[in-house]
């Protein structure tokens, strides 16, 4: 069980905000500290530990997130947002106490337009039934972040979610057409647009999503849509080593291969996962590919067999190709539970999801491997390795309040940071910086770019009250200057 840390006392003056904020919104509404439920509020899936906050306002309107953050903003108390609570990076840890704000109860889809091709929905939509609900209609959307079964379309919009079919159709960003946010004060502003196509003013839209619920609170989100692809294939191909699996893909990106989806998991991985999964991986399966090509079906299953061929040109020792709809959903089930499979398996996992240029995938493999053996700790990999982005697990069984065990795991994700700034990659592909990473920002970005950050922040929120204490440093970091910075100055 992770370690409580009691909340930093807020910097609020001594009012009772549950008190008034039950005057707004109604005492069914708001979770005060002795309320068991409040735990809950103090958690994300990242398993930092215990941050309770002060209440929580359950909102399930616009106008209810209007008066949390007018209110706060009056007694200057802080305020996290909050969505499904599924984010891995502490995001919605509420790190300064104050009001944990939840969307959770605002899921409505509040339209599904197959003309305009665009859905309109409230923050708290669970991603999965938000493409479950436009798929019935022959409509498509495709961000698919792995927990989308649990994680909230809201959350998905403040930390430009990612996930598997990232590789051919990009990430939340490149769906958010139009969004209604709330102000710290109680601002409502609508910004962007429901059309394909719009260059008026600055893009609004791009700069709030992203900003992991630091800006503002979405409470209304436009998305973009597609036609459902016609067809599918799905293919797994098995290696006994990483460095053959990360091979082909480099070799199929060569080539010029765009599926929907390049996955990779390592033997680490695939071991724990192996008992909990439907689809039972080969016994001495190294290291797995799993593809997934879309559209017409004209040409697409002899594609997916010039894959496989890739692949075993690579020497795949098994290509398995999903014969129907279950064995796809049993594969998908399998790359799906592996970050919670590893979770439950080890006292500690360091969930890292640096990304690097294509071009560098094979090397930063090599270079994860030796890390794994220089700190002397398992590291399980796996994710999207199409898109050069990996998940990175750290796995400790040994007790973290140990100096020497802290050292070792802080010694493990500089290394990892260091080589990912070396090939010229970035921290974070799709997690986000949230808490966990904050003190490491420099590591990629100049001071000049943090601070040009800082003051885009103050526009929206000058007394750093919401989710404040996320993505930037809270103090100069010790870390050297003189690393290779992505940013120019
Ligand atoms: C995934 O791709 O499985 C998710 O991003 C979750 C994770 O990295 O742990
Ligand atoms: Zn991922």
């Amino acid at each position: 069980m992770a370690a409580a840390h009691p909340s930093k006392p807020s910097d609020a003056p001594a009012v009772d905000i549950a008190n008034l904020l039950s005057g707004e919104l109604g005492a069914k509404h708001v979770l005060r500290r002795d309320d068991e439920r409040i735990a809950d509020y103090g958690r994300d899936e990242g398993g930092l530990g215990e941050y309770p906050p002060d209440c929580a306002a359950l909102c399930d309107s616009r106008e209810q997130v209007e008066a949390v953050l007018r209110l706060c903003q009056e007694h200057k108390v802080p305020v996290t947002p909050r969505g499904a609570g599924s984010g891995m990076v502490g995001g919605a840890l509420p790190v300064r106490g104050g009001v944990v704000l939840s969307v959770e109860r605002m899921g409505n889809i509040l339209e599904i337009d197959p003309d305009d091709l665009v859905a309109v929905v409230e923050p708290g939509v669970i991603t999965g039934e938000l493409q479950t609900a436009v798929e019935a209609q022959g409509l498509f959307y495709p961000p698919d972040p792995a927990s989308l079964a649990i994680c909230s379309i809201g959350g998905n919009v403040a930390t430009d979610a990612g996930g598997p079919r990232a590789f051919k159709y990009g990430v939340t960003r490149q769906y958010v057409l139009g969004l209604e946010v709330v102000l710290m004060g109680g601002e409502v502003i609508r910004c962007g647009r429901r059309t394909a196509k719009g260059v008026t003013g600055y893009d609004l839209v791009a700069g709030f999503v992203g900003t992991e619920g630091t800006f503002g609170v979405n409470t209304e989100i436009t998305v973009k849509l597609l036609p459902k692809p016609a067809a599918v294939c799905t293919l797994l191909a098995v290696f006994d080593t990483m460095a053959a699996a990360g091979e082909a893909i480099s070799d199929l990106l060569h080539r010029g291969f765009r599926p929907r989806v390049l996955e990779l998991m390592d033997k680490l991985s695939i071991d724990y996962v192996r008992p909990k999964a439907r689809y039972k991986f080969p016994r001495d399966a190294g290291a797995v590919a799993l593809i997934e090509l879309d559209g017409e079906p004209e040409g697409l299953e002899s594609a997916t067999l010039r894959a496989g061929m890739v692949c075993e040109a690579h020497g795949a020792v098994d290509v398995i190709i999903a014969q129907d709809e279950k064995d796809r959903r049993d594969l998908w089930e399998a790359r799906r539970i592996t970050s919670p499979s590893l979770r439950e398996a080890f006292a500690h996992k360091i969930n890292e999801d640096i990304c690097v240029p294509r071009g560098c995938i094979p090397e930063m493999l090599a270079r994860i491997e030796k890390l794994s053996e220089r700190f002397d700790m398992p590291v399980a990999t796996f994710g999207h390795a199409g898109d050069g982005n990996l998940h990175v697990n750290i796995l400790c069984d040994e007790d973290r309040s140990d100096e020497r065990v802290a050292h070792k795991i802080d010694g493990a994700v500089r290394t990892l940071f260091e080589d990912t700034i070396e090939l010229r990659g970035t921290l974070s592909g799709e997690h986000g910086i949230g808490l966990t990473k904050k003190d490491y920002l420099p590591m990629e970005q100049s001071e000049r770019i943090i601070e040009w950050q800082r003051k885009w922040k103050a526009l929206w929120d000058p007394d750093d009250l919401l989710n404040p204490g996320k993505i930037f440093p809270d103090k100069p970091t010790d870390l050297p200057q003189d690393r290779k910075r992505r940013c120019p100055e």
